[in-house]
C-alpha cells in the first residue's frame, strides 16, 4: 500500500488546474488509490462559505489583509476536517490550490508582508506541507485569454489588471525557485493533452511511482 500523499496545483487563472486535477485523479485512481479531489479557498462547508465571501464582490471593502486572515481561517477548516482526516486514513490529497497561492495573490498580487503570510502559514499548517506541488506556468496573456472564453460573470481576482497577474505570477516562480525539491514547474502554453501527461509525469517522478499503466 502507497503511503498517503498530499499534491497541490498552481497557477494563475486560466492556467488549467482544474483540468489537469481532473485528469491526474483519474491517472491516480486508475492505480487503485483513494484521491480525494478537493480545491482552495473551500473544499468543505463551511470553508466554501468563506470561499463565496471572498470571491463574490459585493459593496464592503475587503483589505488585503484580511483576505488573507480569510483564506488562512478556510485554510485551517479544510485542513482539520477533510485533508488531515484523509491523510491520516492513508488516502490521497489532490488540492487545487494551496499556501502557494496565498504567496502569490494576496503576497505578490496585493503586496500582502511576506513575513505575516509565512507566520500564519505556520501557525494553521506548520507540520503539513505539500508533498508536491505543480506549478502549471503559462504566460498572463494566455491565461486571461482562455478564463475570458470560459465564462462571463467575473470574481474579486479577475477583475484585476494583467500587472497584477504578472506580479502573481512572477512570486510562483520565485517560489517554485526556492523550494525545487517540492515545486515542478510545468509548461502549461502547449495542448492540454501534453499539460496532463506532463502534470502526471512529475508526479510520477517526484513521488518515485512506478510508471502507470497506459
Ligand atoms: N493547455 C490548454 N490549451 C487550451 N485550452 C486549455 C488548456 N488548459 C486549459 N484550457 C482551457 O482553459 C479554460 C481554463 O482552464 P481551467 O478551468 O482548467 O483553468 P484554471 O487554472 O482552473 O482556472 P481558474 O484559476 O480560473 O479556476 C478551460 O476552458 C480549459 O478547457
Ligand atoms: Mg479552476
Amino acid at each position: 500500500m502507497t503511503e498517503a500523499r498530499f499534491i497541490t496545483l498552481e497557477g494563475i487563472e486560466g492556467a488549467g488546474k482544474t483540468t489537469v486535477a481532473d485528469r491526474l485523479t483519474q491517472a491516480l485512481r486508475a492505480r487503485g488509490l483513494t484521491v480525494h479531489a478537493t480545491r482552495e479557498p473551500g473544499g468543505t462547508k463551511v470553508a466554501e462559505g468563506i470561499r463565496s465571501l471572498v470571491l463574490n464582490r459585493g459593496e464592503e471593502h475587503i483589505s488585503a489583509t484580511a483576505e488573507t486572515l480569510l483564506m488562512f481561517g478556510a485554510r485551517q477548516i479544510h485542513i482539520d476536517n477533510l485533508i488531515r482526516p484523509s491523510l491520516t486514513r492513508g488516502e490521497w490529497v489532490l488540492c487545487d490550490r494551496f499556501t502557494d497561492a496565498t504567496h502569490a495573490y494576496q503576497g505578490g498580487g496585493r503586496g500582502v508582508d511576506r513575513s505575516l503570510i509565512e507566520r500564519l502559514a505556520n501557525a494553521v499548517h506548520g507540520d503539513l506541507q505539500p508533498d508536491v506541488t505543480l506549478l502549471l506556468d503559462v504566460p498572463v496573456r494566455v491565461g486571461l485569454e482562455r478564463m475570458q472564453a470560459r465564462r462571463g460573470a467575473v470574481d474579486r481576482f479577475e477583475i484585476e489588471s494583467s500587472q497584477f497577474f504578472e506580479r502573481v505570477r512572477n512570486r510562483y516562480l520565485e517560489l517554485a525557485q526556492a523550494q525545487p525539491q517540492r515545486f515542478r514547474v510545468i509548461d502549461a502554453s502547449v495542448r492540454l493533452d501534453e499539460v496532463c501527461s506532463a502534470a502526471i509525469a512529475a508526479v510520477e517522478e517526484a513521488l518515485q511511482l512506478p510508471p502507470g499503466r497506459a
